[in-house]
Parts: structure tokens; C-alpha cells; sequence
């Protein structure tokens, strides 16, 4: 990848994504489930871009989708959808009615009084809701506290006796459709054993509901999926997708699997530019034109994300924290990093910033949001222009 022509050709900051990284994921995925009923259904959370999806929606994908904004978006981009999932703790009433009218393949509930509210409005709308249930297995995924999701002490799913009542009063509902259960314990998981736990303690539910006459036809297993910033061991798509199957014995079931980091984390850079360089004290300060506004994942979460410096200067290296300007201190992509002397105008290139990265970004400071382009085939095109003064106050009225 050349970043520096990119970088010349389109500005800075700028998110940079390698489709043909994305079609190997996937299908490297996909195959792992070879022989078995299974969706990949793509966490749109992690890029929401609509080429993006669309790339994804081509190879086949599914769409998991928490809002009715990401249903919209995955539609748009051409997401079967009988592939695509609504789920998310909290929906609201017209997020709820409006994925009912789109036919979408289910709605995953998450609460008893949820599943109450999607029968109501399926009533009124004289339709059948396809819901799925998730349960939380109270499993510790062993990740960063803030993306463990599957802990009782978490705010998402049902405790599996409570599911089982969700499951007998939707079976009996003529408003409701149980055909899938789901389970999601984390992200960035680096551990197969806690996600093959979870998956066992999810089946057997799965085989008492049939012997109850409850026939579950989707087993989503979430997402989460780990990929290596730095030197993580990973999980292999293949013992992932045995460690599961290995749950499933007797079960005729399709899987659905709901990787978003996995798909497109590696596949994205976010390039940046150095602005100035400064000393306070004795502490070295490389300041750059991208902020926590495009990138907020080692301000949210102390991530690390490797850093490059592309320069011609041959200077020193030396430790420094690697910072943008925004007004908080808490503004920065790295600390204490060795990094060699710059000039102004340098590139600086972010890895493994495709997911979570532009998704998560912002207008604070009152900063247009970056610009992305896509690489496939050799050529490269913008897939979202660089946003505008115009655009950000676009919505704002009664100022004048
Ligand atoms: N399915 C469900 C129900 C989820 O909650 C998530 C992610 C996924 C699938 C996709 O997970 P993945 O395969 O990408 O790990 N902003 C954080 C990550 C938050 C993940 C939230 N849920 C980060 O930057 O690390």
C-alpha cells in the first residue's frame, strides 16, 4: 500500500481500507463452516461505511445490525434481508415497528419487557415478529471490561431461566416466531475456551426447548472474534468454527456468526500528518492533524494501535507521545513511543484502525470528520468525502 501517494492524492486525516483484506477474511471465515448451514453476518457497527457493507453484502454476507439506522443502511447496500438481524438492548417503539415492515430475518430481543413490546406492535401491525433471544451465559470472555458483554454483571441478555419463559410465552403468542437464540460474551476475544463454554451452555438450552416443542432454527454465536494490533495470539477461524460445532451435536441448526473486528480491523489505516513537534520540560511531544475525534480507541480504551512514521528527515529517535489537537489531554494515539525526529508535513500511519475507528468518530472541536477511500484492484476511490464547515452545521437551526 502506498500511503504516502494516498495520502498526496487525497489529504489528510484519511481512513484507508484494503477491500481485498476484507474478501479473505470473509471467506477464510466462511470456509471454516464448510459442510454446516452458516451466515456470516457482518457487525456493521465496525465500519458502517455503505460501500463497505456493500463489499460484504457481494461475497454474501448477512448484516447484524444494532439500529434501525444500520437495517437501513445494510438494506441500502444490498443486504438480503432474510441475513439481516436487529439486536441491541434498547429499541425503541418505532425502531421496533419499522424493522417489522421491513421483513428483516429477526429481532433480537434482549429483555422480557422488550419481547411484551414487539408482540404489541406486531399485533397492531397484524404481522408475525421472527425473534431471536439472547442470553447472557455469564461466561467471562477474559477482554477489556468495557467490551465484555456476557457476564450477569453486564447490561445485555437474559439469564437462561429467564429465557426459557421469554421462549414458552412467545411460543404461545400468535404475534411471535421464536426461531433463534443468540449469545455475544465480548470483543476482541483471544480465547477459545470461554466462547466454546458459552456455546455449550446456549446448546443445551437450544435441546430443551426442543423437547418442549421449541424448535430454534438460527444458533447466533455473536461476534468478537480477536485479531493481533500488536502480539496477540488469535484465534484461528477454523478451531473457532470447530469448538462451536463441537457444541452442536444432534442440533440441526444454521450459525450465525457476527464478526465485525475480525472483517475489517486489519484492513484499515488511519493516515495522518504531522503538524509541529515541541519540548515541554523534557517531555517530546509529535503533534499531528488527526485527533481523538477520527480515532478514539487509545483515548476510550488505552488500545494500542501500531504507529509508523514515514519520513525523509534523518534525525534521532527518541521517546515521545504521539498527540492531536484537540483540547483535552486525553488527546493522543500513542505514549512514550520511540519515534524518529519529523518535519512538518510527515506521515504518520495508524494500524489496524478499519474497525471501530471511523464508526466511532466525531465532530468535537467542531472538526470535519476524515475522508475514506477504498483500495481493490490495484485503484483507488473515495467511498466518503472529507465533511465540510457546511456539513456539520447543517442541522442547525433558530441561530440567526
Ligand atoms: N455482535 C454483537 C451483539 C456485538 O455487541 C458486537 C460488538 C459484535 C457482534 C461485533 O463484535 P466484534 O466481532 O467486532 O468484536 N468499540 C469497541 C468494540 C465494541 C464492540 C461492541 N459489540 C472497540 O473499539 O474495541
Amino acid at each position: 500500500m502506498n500511503f504516502k501517494k494516498l495520502a498526496d492524492k487525497y489529504g489528510t486525516p484519511l481512513y484507508v481500507y484494503d477491500f481485498h483484506h476484507f474478501e479473505n477474511q470473509f471467506n477464510e471465515l466462511k470456509n471454516a463452516f464448510k459442510g454446516r448451514k452458516s451466515i456470516i453476518s457482518y457487525a456493521v457497527k465496525a465500519n458502517s461505511n455503505l460501500s463497505v457493507i456493500k463489499k460484504f453484502a457481494t461475497l454474501g454476507s448477512g448484516a447484524d445490525c444494532v439500529s434501525i439506522g444500520e437495517v437501513k443502511r445494510a438494506l441500502m447496500a444490498g443486504v438480503d434481508r432474510y441475513k439481516v438481524i436487529f439486536s441491541g438492548v434498547g429499541k425503541r417503539d418505532d425502531e421496533i415497528e419499522e424493522a417489522l415492515k421491513l421483513d428483516i430475518l429477526m429481532i433480537n430481543v434482549e429483555s422480557e419487557a422488550e419481547l411484551n413490546r414487539v408482540a404489541d406492535i406486531a399485533e397492531k401491525l397484524g404481522v408475525v415478529a421472527r425473534i431471536s433471544i439472547r442470553v447472557n451465559p455469564n461466561i467471562d470472555p477474559k477482554t477489556h471490561p468495557y467490551i465484555s458483554t456476557g457476564l450477569h454483571e453486564n447490561k445485555f441478555g437474559v439469564d437462561i431461566d429467564t429465557a426459557k419463559k421469554m421462549y414458552l410465552f412467545a411460543k404461545n403468542n400468535s404475534s411471535l416466531n421464536p426461531v433463534g437464540i443468540h449469545f455475544h460474551i465480548g470483543s476482541q476475544l483471544t480465547e477459545l475456551e470461554p466462547i466454546k463454554e458459552a456455546s455449550q451452555i446456549v446448546a443445551d438450552l437450544v435441546r430443551s426447548l426442543k423437547a418442549i416443542n421449541i424448535d430454534i432454527k438460527f444458533f447466533d454465536v455473536g461476534g468478537g472474534l480477536g485479531i493481533k494490533y500488536k502480539d496477540e495470539e488469535t484465534i484461528k477461524p477454523y478451531d473457532y468454527a470447530q469448538a462451536i460445532l463441537s457444541t452442536l451435536s444432534g442440533l440441526d441448526v444454521t450459525i450465525v456468526c457476527e464478526p465485525g473486528r475480525f472483517l475489517v480491523g486489519n484492513g484499515g489505516w488511519f493516515l495522518t500528518s504531522v503538524l509541529y513537534e515541541k519540548v515541554n520540560g523534557d517531555k517530546r511531544f509529535v503533534i499531528v492533524d488527526g485527533a481523538m475525534n477520527d480515532l478514539i480507541r487509545p483515548s476510550l480504551y488505552n488500545a494500542y494501535h501500531k504507529i509508523e512514521v514515514i519520513t525523509d528527515k534523518n534525525g534521532e529517535i527518541s521517546k515521545a507521545n504521539l498527540v492531536g489537537p484537540i483540547c483535552e489531554s486525553g488527546d493522543f494515539f500513542a505514549k512514550d513511543i520511540e519515534l524518529p525526529s519529523t518535519n512538518h508535513g510527515d506521515l504518520v500511519v495508524i494500524h489496524s484502525a478499519g474497525a471501530y475507528g471511523f464508526t466511532m468518530s466525531s465532530n468535537y472541536n467542531t472538526r470535519p470528520r476524515a475522508a475514506e477511500i477504498a483500495v481493490e484492484n490495484g485503484e483507488d476511490r473515495i467511498i466518503r468525502r472529507r465533511e465540510t464547515f457546511e456539513d456539520l452545521i447543517a442541522c442547525e437551526v433558530d441561530y440567526l
